[in-house]
């Protein structure tokens, strides 16, 4: 059965999805008002740091506090620009590192000295060709194979919008990192090598091209920029042939993948490495065929999804330390939060106080959705809160379950396997990471008419879409998908593969909420 079209029947997040409503050209960007701007050249580590502790916020009225915060007026408008986050995904060695490098570089926050001194410590260690990359991989063991292995996070500005970039490695066996990163994000830039070779060993069955648009359609990422890498190289040589080749081959890929080419999809052509169609068109004399944007203007013209500012506040944990207070990590999902807001860690139902909030380096007094935030908090112990807890409104706390009702797509099963009950994977939904277990299959779904089938189904195989019960150990924060599309999608994973990708359709009638 062809896996790739039975994708499609899912209709995980199709063009109808809210996800993939537009905000109108003249709508307002996303609202960061901020307030201290913190001391020049310090790094987010010391700025955490040299913050003064802050006096005790003011409770407000916890009925009132979710609503209260979206109204904040803004008074630094002319600094807000929209904020997007962009997942860097793609094949090992597609050159995502490279790329998001050289963005930094070509957009003024790298200098001239650090890429000499990157240069020689790349020759020092026989990649020379990874120089660009160093900007993004920082750690040594990046550097000394050459390999992405954390997600590496960096910001740059253009005239309309702040960017957020998260470079997720490309090797298979770092995957759920990738799905972290992934999970984080706004849009995609899916980067595909063009070299000779490479296109073909990322795009066959079994590559990361293909394993990364499908896990990026599944976690929310409901915009795709192709960008067709390293035309730069000699086999290469800025060839239209290769790239309507590869174009041709991706667009019926990423169809079935439940992309919306036309409208959510957007190619071109550019070299990561020498900087090419980046920050500026390319050449005339290098490409005369390509009459498209370059990567900046493409970046800076994708719209994005309407987010809720107003909506109940949710934002998953994906890290927490101590400092001056126990500090959590995450993206707003939902609604926005203030300075002295009242809030809970769910599952725990922990009641914490909003002490400060941090959106990249500044100190802000508000944020809304869609933005990466540090939020320091008192009321709870860091010990106390793991990634995969949610910090929720607490009119509308968020669900907590150990069971669930959803609708899988069976990717690929490892060999021999069978998907019964009593079948056991590893879960990822935003940033819960945890062991699962299928108790009951309920229904399959005929993938031609999407309607549920008479007959009893007691296994599946790979390509079949099946409703099932899903039990968990321990309490996990998760929404209907149909609610909040962002916290009800979910891969299951066995053994290092993605077997099944999926949507949370119903949850038990008394959660712990
Ligand atoms: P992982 O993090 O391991 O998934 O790889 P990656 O996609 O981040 O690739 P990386 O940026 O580390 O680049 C891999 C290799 O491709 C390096 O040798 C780069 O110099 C090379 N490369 C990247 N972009 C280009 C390009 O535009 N042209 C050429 N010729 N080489 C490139
Ligand atoms: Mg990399």
């Amino acid at each position: 059965m062809d896996i790739e079209a039975e994708i499609r029947a899912l209709q995980l997040d199709s063009a109808e999805d809210n996800n993939a409503t537009l905000i109108p050209e003249d709508a307002k960007p996303e609202e960061v008002e901020m307030t201290d701007k913190v001391e020049e050249g310090m790094t987010d580590e010391v700025d955490t740091k040299s913050q003064p502790v802050q006096a005790e916020p003011k409770v407000k009225d916890k009925e009132v506090a979710d609503m209260d915060c979206a109204e904040v007026p803004d008074e630094m408008e002319s600094q807000k620009k929209r904020h997007l986050n962009v997942v860097f995904i793609g094949h090992v060695d597609a050159g995502k590192s490279t790329t998001g490098g050289q963005i930094l570089f070509l957009s003024g926050q790298v200098d001239d000295r650090t890429i000499q001194k990157y240069e020689k410590e790349a020759k020092d260690k026989s990649r020379e060709s990874w120089y660009m990359a160093y900007i993004m991989d920082t750690n040594e063991e990046e550097r000394v194979k050459g390999k992405t292995v954390e997600v590496g996070r960096a910001q740059f500005e253009t005239e309309t919008t702040r960017f957020t970039i998260l470079d997720a490695p490309g090797h298979k066996s770092y995957v759920p990192n990738m799905i972290s990163g992934a999970s984080q994000a706004d849009i995609g830039v899916l980067v595909i090598s063009a070299r000779k070779g490479e296109f073909e060993t990322g795009y066959e069955r079994g590559g990361q091209t293909r394993e990364h648009v499908q896990l990026a359609k599944t976690l929310g990422v409901s915009k795709l920029l192709v960008v067709v890498n390293k035309m730069d190289d000699h086999t290469v040589n800025w060839s239209k042939e290769r790239y309507d080749e590869i174009e041709s081959k991706m667009v019926p890929f990423l169809r079935s993948s439940g992309y919306n080419v036309k409208k959510d999809v957007q190619f071109l052509p550019i070299s990561g490495l020498v900087g090419t169609n980046m920050k500026t068109r390319v050449d005339k004399n290098i490409c005369p065929w390509w009459n498209g944007p370059c990567l900046f203007e493409a970046l800076d013209s994708v719209e994005i999804p309407v987010r809720d500012p107003k909506g109940p506040y949710r934002m998953p944990v994906i890290d927490k330390f101590k400092d001056m207070g126990t500090v959590v990590m995450g993206k707003v999902e939902s609604g926005s939060i203030c300075e002295g807001d009242s809030l809970l860690v769910m599952p725990n139902k922990a009641p914490v106080k909003v002490l400060a909030v941090y959106c990249d380096e500044d100190k802000v007094r508000r944020a809304g959705p869609g933005e990466n935030l540090r939020v320091r908090l008192s009321g709870i112990e860091e010990e106390d809160i793991s990634s995969g807890f949610v910090l929720s409104s607490v009119v509308k706390p968020i669900p907590a379950v150990t069971e669930f009702t959803a609708q899988l797509q069976i990717l690929e099963l490892l060999e021999n396997a069978i998907f019964t009950a009593g079948y056991k994977a590893v879960l990822h939904i935003h940033s819960v990471v945890e062991e699962c277990e299928i108790v009951e299959l309920l229904q399959q779904i005929d993938p031609k008419t999407k309607k549920p089938m008479k007959k009893k189904v007691l296994f599946v195989k790979n390509g079949a879409v099946v409703v099932c019960r899903i039990q968990v150990n321990s309490l996990i924060c998760i929404e209907k998908f149909s609610d909040f599309p962002q916290l009800g999608r979910f891969t299951l994973r066995t053994e290092g593969k993605t077997i099944a990708v999926g949507k949370v359709t119903d949850l038990p009638s008394r959660s712990s909420a």
